[in-house]
């Protein structure tokens, strides 16, 4: 069931799938996928019947990038005044958890796609790169960045500049993917994992993400005060009341807060 163009969405037990589906063209990234992943996911943070959302690829890809058909005639006034890419944000500014199952390529907007969930698992055949330099450009959804932050600039400098490509084990030694499966197995993984976080309370969940997220964007200290902030906050939640209490009555806890 979609009401999408360019990806299938399901829900299942709290769970939502977003499933890039181009497959003919390995996922590109066209605007027309911009919207609708974007859409899809803002609409599954306000659905309350979701508590985590996974984004994967149908075919052999996750996403081989930006759509380089679309863009190989764009021009510098129409990509600066439409701020061209800056519209996949809205992803990220999604409150729920975000798990990105890489099935195969990950390149370019693909990889930086990938980058812009919170945990990342990745198939035994998964490849990620940013080749952008092959096409004479640079990457333009934050692969600069987000790579950089996440295995460093060594490692980021390599790929960035000579384009090469990297597989699941080299990008789970660096430190850009959390866990590696075999490729029947990725979206039972990402399931499990989703369902896991399901099962915990809903406010504390999206408190985690917001934390972990600001240590990118602020000081040790402002970090640490900030997590500090919101662990006070946590205390004035139904959830750590219940979560307590149920440690204390050596019982499963049942989370209520929305
Ligand atoms: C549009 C793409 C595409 C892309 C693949 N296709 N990648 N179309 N944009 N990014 C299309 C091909 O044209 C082809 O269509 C079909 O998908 C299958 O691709 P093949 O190349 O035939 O497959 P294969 O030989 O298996 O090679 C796979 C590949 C290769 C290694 C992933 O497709 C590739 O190198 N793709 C481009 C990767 C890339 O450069 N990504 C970065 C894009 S720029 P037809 O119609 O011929 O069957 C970017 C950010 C830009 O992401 C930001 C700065 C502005």
């Amino acid at each position: 069931m979609s009401d999408y163009e360019t990806i299938l969405t399901s829900v299942d037990q709290g769970v939502a799938t977003i499933t890039l589906d181009r497959p003919k063209a390995l996922n590109a990234l066209n605007m027309q996928v911009l919207t609708d992943v974007t859409d899809a996911a803002a609409a599954f943070d306000a659905d309350d019947e979701v508590k985590a959302i996974i984004i994967t690829g149908s075919g052999k890809a996750f996403a081989a990038g930006a759509d380089i058909k679309e863009m190989s005639d764009l021009d510098f006034a129409t990509a600066f005044k439409a701020d061209w890419f800056a519209g996949w944000t809205r992803l990220t500014d999604v409150r729920k958890p975000v798990i990105t199952a890489v099935n195969g390529f990950a390149l370019g907007g693909g990889c930086e796609l990938a980058m812009m969930g919170d945990i990342l698992i990745a198939s035994t055949k998964a490849k990620f790169g940013q080749p952008e330099i092959n096409l004479g450009v640079l990457p333009g959804m934050g692969g600069s960045q987000r790579l950089t932050r996440a295995i460093g600039k060594a490692k980021s400098m390599d790929l960035c500049l000579t384009g090469r490509m990297m597989d699941a084990e080299e990008a789970e030694r660096s430190g850009l993917v959390a866990r590696i499966v075999e490729p029947e197995e990725l979206l039972a993984t990402a399931n499990e994992i989703a369902q896991t976080i399901a099962s915990k309370s809903r406010i504390a969940s999206a408190m985690v993400k917001e934390a972990v997220n600001t240590a990118f964007e602020t000081t040790l200290e402002q970090g640490l005060r900030y997590e500090r902030r919101l662990f006070h906050s946590s205390l004035a939640t139904n959830d750590q009341t219940e979560g307590m209490t149920a440690f204390v009555e050596k019982r499963d806890a049942n989370f209520t807060d929305s």
